[in-house]
């Protein structure tokens, strides 16, 4: 370490020690401790692992900030969909009309995923779980980068913990790569199944590239029914979307 510089550790270290003696000392004053929101008291209680439902989760993140997208955003896109769902789509991130929305899944693409969902496999857009890697649009439509991904997953990672889906759907190939925790090559590797903390997972192509690209919607309807036999759904082979 250079002399004079600060070990951000040391620092952190320093900053918690003086907020434990200030809050000490208030206590010891009897004034009340500081106002946090009771989902926040309860992940400080209880710990990382422990929302007991989405709302909380959502209540906890509050506006956040803890990466650099939130500068950009209008709504910050949560996700939407049945808490029970047996199946849960997770895309890269929200463009303009989510962002405007608040809602996953609502521009062009979103219109597709509907009708795969729908028309296709014959379910219910609500009786799904649609949501994103992170949960503000990047600049641009940008794909999200490191940092931003790192920061966010671990929501993700709370949302399929509460939802606990029998299969995850990632759209892309950003969202199969986060989830993996690896390089992933998304016209090779797709319709192949894989696991996320144990949940059988199932990678496809993002609708926005089936609109570039409409050939593809061939080999995503074919990884769309793998999903539903695994699900024990009844298969219509004429049911393309
Ligand atoms: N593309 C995504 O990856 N997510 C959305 O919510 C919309 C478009
Ligand atoms: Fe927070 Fe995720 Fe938005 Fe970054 S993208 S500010 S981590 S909610």
């Amino acid at each position: 370490m250079e002399r004079g510089s600060i070990d951000p550790v040391e620092e952190l270290r320093e900053v918690v020690t003086h907020l434990k003696k200030l809050i000490a000392d208030d206590r010891d004053m009897g004034l009340e401790p500081p106002a946090l929101s009771s989902s926040t008291l309860k992940y400080l209680q209880r710990g990382a692992s422990s929302f007991d439902s989405l709302e909380d989760l959502r209540d906890f993140m509050g506006e956040c900030k803890r990466c650099k997208l939130w500068r950009g955003r209008t709504n910050l896109v949560f996700g939407e969909g049945s808490p029970t769902s047996r199946l849960v789509f997770v895309g890269e991130g929200p463009g303009r009309e989510e962002d405007m929305a608040g809602e996953p899944f609502v521009g062009e693409a979103g219109k597709l995923l509907t009708k795969i969902i729908e028309n296709g496999m014959g379910l219910k857009r609500s009786e799904v779980y649609i949501c994103n890697v992170v949960k503000c649009r990047p600049p641009q439509n940008r794909d999200p980068e490191k940092d931003e991904i790192e920061a966010c997953l671990p929501f993700l990672e709370q949302q399929l913990k509460i939802i606990r889906p029998e299969v995850i759907c990632t759209l892309g190939r950003i969202s199969a790569q986060a989830l993996l925790g690896r390089e992933f090559k998304i016209s090779r590797e797709r319709g192949n199944w894989f696991s996320f903390m144990d949940i059988p997972l199932m990678p496809t192509y993002h609708p926005a590239y089936l609109l570039r690209n409409p050939s593809a919607k061939r080999q995503v309807w074919e990884d769309a029914k793998k999903i539903m036999r695994h699900l024990g759904l009844e298969v219509r082979e004429n049911g393309q979307a």
